[in-house]
C-alpha cells in the first residue's frame, strides 16, 4: 500500500471530522508511524519534545477511531488503514464502502457522513457487493491483536483477489503467527466469496472424511433450491467451478509423517497428495489455502508465478511488533528490548512466553538477559519439543552439528565435516529450511539462539 494514498485517506477521514486537513505535525506522526519510527524518532525528526508528538498521536488516534467506529493507536494504524484500503480496492462492483459514520466514494474516495448510521459498527459492511452465502467460522479461533503483517496481507490478498490463484500454502514455525494473520485475511477478505470455511486438521480427518464435509457444506444451496428431491452432491470440483468459495485448513502438518523429512504424507493420507494436484491444475474458481508448520513436498517453496499456487514462508515480526507484544504482556520498556526481540526472531509466540516469565520473576529484564542469557520457559521448551519430535534422524544430527558453531557455516564446510553423506546432508538442509528451523543466507547457515540453547541442552 502505497504511504501517500494512506495519507491522503487519513486527510480525508480527519478532514470529514474536523473540517481541517491534516497540520504539518498529525501529518510527521501519521508518516513517521507508517514507517515504523517510534514517537521519540519522529519528535527529533521534526525537533519537537517526544510529549507533544505523543499528545498530537493521541488526539488523532481520537479522531480516527470516532469516525471509524474502532479503536485505532498507533501499532494498529497501519494495518486498520489496510483493511480499509482492501475493503475500498476489492469492492469490485460497488460505488460505496460503509466504515463506521463514514461512506466511502470508490472513485472519488470522499468519505460523507451519514445520517443515523450506527458509529459503533465495526463490520466494513459492503451492501451491494455478493456477500458470502454461506460461512462456516466455527473452527476459526478468535483473533487477538495483530501487530503488523501489513505486507504479508497484502501479497495474499493480491493472489487471491487479482492473481486467482488456486492453493496457496502459509508456511512457518510454531508460534510465528500463521493462524492470526489467516484469521485477519479471512476477515477481510471473506465478502468476496460465496462459500467460507474454516477447517482444522488437528483431527487428521482422512481425505474421504474431509471431502464429505466440504460437500456437506457446500450443497448448501442445492439442497435449499430442492427440498423435495433427494437432491444428489455433486462431485467437489464442481461445487468449486460453481462457486466461489475459501477453504481455509489450518495445521495441515498433522497429514505428514513424523521421523521423516518435511512434508511426507503418513499412511492412509497419500491420497491428499492428488487432491491438492487437483485443487491446483483443475480449472475452477475457489481458493484453498493450506497453512502449518510443512508444506507437501510438491508444494514448492518458489513457485512460478505463472501457476495459481504460491508459497508464503512466515518470518518473525519486526522490532516495533514485538515491542507492542512485550507491553502487551506487561514488561516496562528497557534499552535491550531490541536485543530481546531480536534474540527470540520476533516470535510472538516465543516473546509471550518469555515476557510472561520475566515479569513473573520481578520484570527485570536487564539484568537477566545482561549475559546474553536464552530464557527458556517451560512452555517454549515443550513447543520446541514438539517441532523436534517431528524430526528424522539426520535433520537431528545436523541440527546438533550446528548448534555447536558459534557462527553460522557455510556448505563447504558442512561437507568437509564429512559426518553426514552430501545427498543426505542437502536433503536434511532443504527440509529443515522448509521448517523455517534454520536460516541460509547465501548458503551460510544458522540456527536461532533460541534453538541453538535448547539443542545444545535439552536434545539428546
Ligand atoms: N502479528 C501479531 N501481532 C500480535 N500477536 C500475534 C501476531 N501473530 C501472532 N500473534 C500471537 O502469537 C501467538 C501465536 O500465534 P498463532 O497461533 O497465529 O501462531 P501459529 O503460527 O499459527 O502457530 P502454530 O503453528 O503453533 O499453530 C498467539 O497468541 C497470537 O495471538
Ligand atoms: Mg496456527
Amino acid at each position: 500500500m502505497n504511504l501517500e494514498e494512506v495519507l491522503k485517506l487519513a486527510d480525508e477521514i480527519v478532514c470529514t471530522q474536523t473540517g481541517q486537513h491534516l497540520d504539518d505535525l498529525q501529518e510527521a506522526v501519521l508518516r513517521g508511524t507508517l514507517q515504523r519510527e517510534t514517537y521519540k524518532q519522529i519528535a527529533k525528526k521534526f525537533d519537537c519534545s517526544e510529549s507533544r508528538i505523543r499528545e498530537v498521536g493521541s488526539e488523532i488516534w481520537r479522531i480516527l477511531s470516532e469516525e471509524l467506529g474502532e479503536e485505532i493507536h498507533k501499532s494498529n494504524f497501519r494495518a486498520s488503514m489496510q483493511r480499509l484500503q482492501v475493503s475500498i480496492f476489492s469492492s469490485v462492483v460497488q460505488d460505496h464502502v460503509q466504515v463506521g459514520s463514514l461512506n466511502f466514494c470508490r472513485e472519488a474516495r470522499h468519505p460523507q457522513n451519514i445520517p443515523n448510521s450506527n458509529s459503533h459498527n465495526q463490520e466494513i459492511s459492503n451492501p451491494e457487493q455478493p456477500q458470502s452465502l454461506y460461512q462456516d467460522l466455527s473452527e476459526m479461533p478468535e483473533l487477538g491483536a495483530l501487530y503488523n503483517r501489513i505486507s504479508e496481507l497484502e501479497t495474499i490478498t493480491t493472489w487471491i483477489l487479482q492473481q486467482h490463484c488456486r492453493l496457496i500454502a502459509l508456511t512457518g514455525i510454531s508460534g510465528i503467527g500463521k493462524t492470526t494473520l489467516a484469521v485477519q485475511l479471512v476477515q477481510q477478505i471473506k465478502d468476496e466469496f460465496e462459500y467460507v470455511i474454516w477447517c482444522s486438521l488437528d483431527t487428521s480427518p482422512t481425505l474421504a472424511e474431509f471431502q464429505d464435509k466440504l460437500i456437506q457444506f457446500l450443497s448448501q444451496s442445492e439442497k435449499l433450491n430442492s427440498p423435495q428431491t433427494t437432491s444428489q452432491t455433486l462431485p467437489l470440483i464442481k461445487y468449486l467451478q460453481n462457486y466461489r468459495c475459501l477453504v481455509v485448513l489450518d495445521d495441515i502438518h498433522n497429514l505428514f509423517s513424523s521421523g521423516e523429512l518435511a512434508g511426507k504424507y503418513r499412511p492412509g493420507y497419500e491420497n491428499y497428495r492428488s487432491f491438492f494436484k487437483q485443487i491446483e491444475k483443475l480449472s475452477h474458481q475457489s481458493c484453498f489455502l493450506i497453512i502449518g508448520w510443512e508444506q507437501p513436498r510438491d508444494v514448492h517453496k518458489i513457485p512460478s508465478n505463472n501457476t495459481p499456487l504460491r508459497t508464503l514462508q512466515l518470518t518473525g515480526l519486526d522490532t516495533e511488533a514485538g515491542r507492542e507484544i512485550l507491553r502487551d504482556n506487561g514488561l516496562t520498556e528497557v534499552e535491550n528490548w531490541d536485543t530481546l526481540i531480536h534474540g527470540y526472531q520476533g516470535n510472538p509466540l516465543w516473546l509471550k512466553t518469555v515476557a510472561i516469565q520475566i515479569q513473573e520473576l520481578g520484570g527485570c529484564v536487564t539484568n537477566l538477559l545482561s549475559d546474553n542469557t536464552v530464557l527458556l520457559p517451560e512452555y517454549l521448551k515443550d513447543i520446541l519439543q514438539q517441532q523436534s519430535d517431528r524430526l528424522s534422524a539426520i535433520e537431528k544430527q545436523l541440527l546438533t552439528v550446528l548448534a555447536k558453531e558459534s557462527d553460522s557455516i557455510n556448505l563447504a564446510k558442512l561437507l568437509e565435516k564429512g559426518m553426514i553423506p552430501p545427498s543426505d546432508l542437502l536433503n536434511a538442509l532443504q527440509s529443515l529450511s522448509r521448517r523455517c528451523l534454520i536460516e541460509n543466507q547465501a548458503n551460510f547457515y544458522t540456527l536461532s539462539p533460541v534453538l541453538k540453547q535448547y539443542i545444545n541442552n535439552y536434545q539428546h
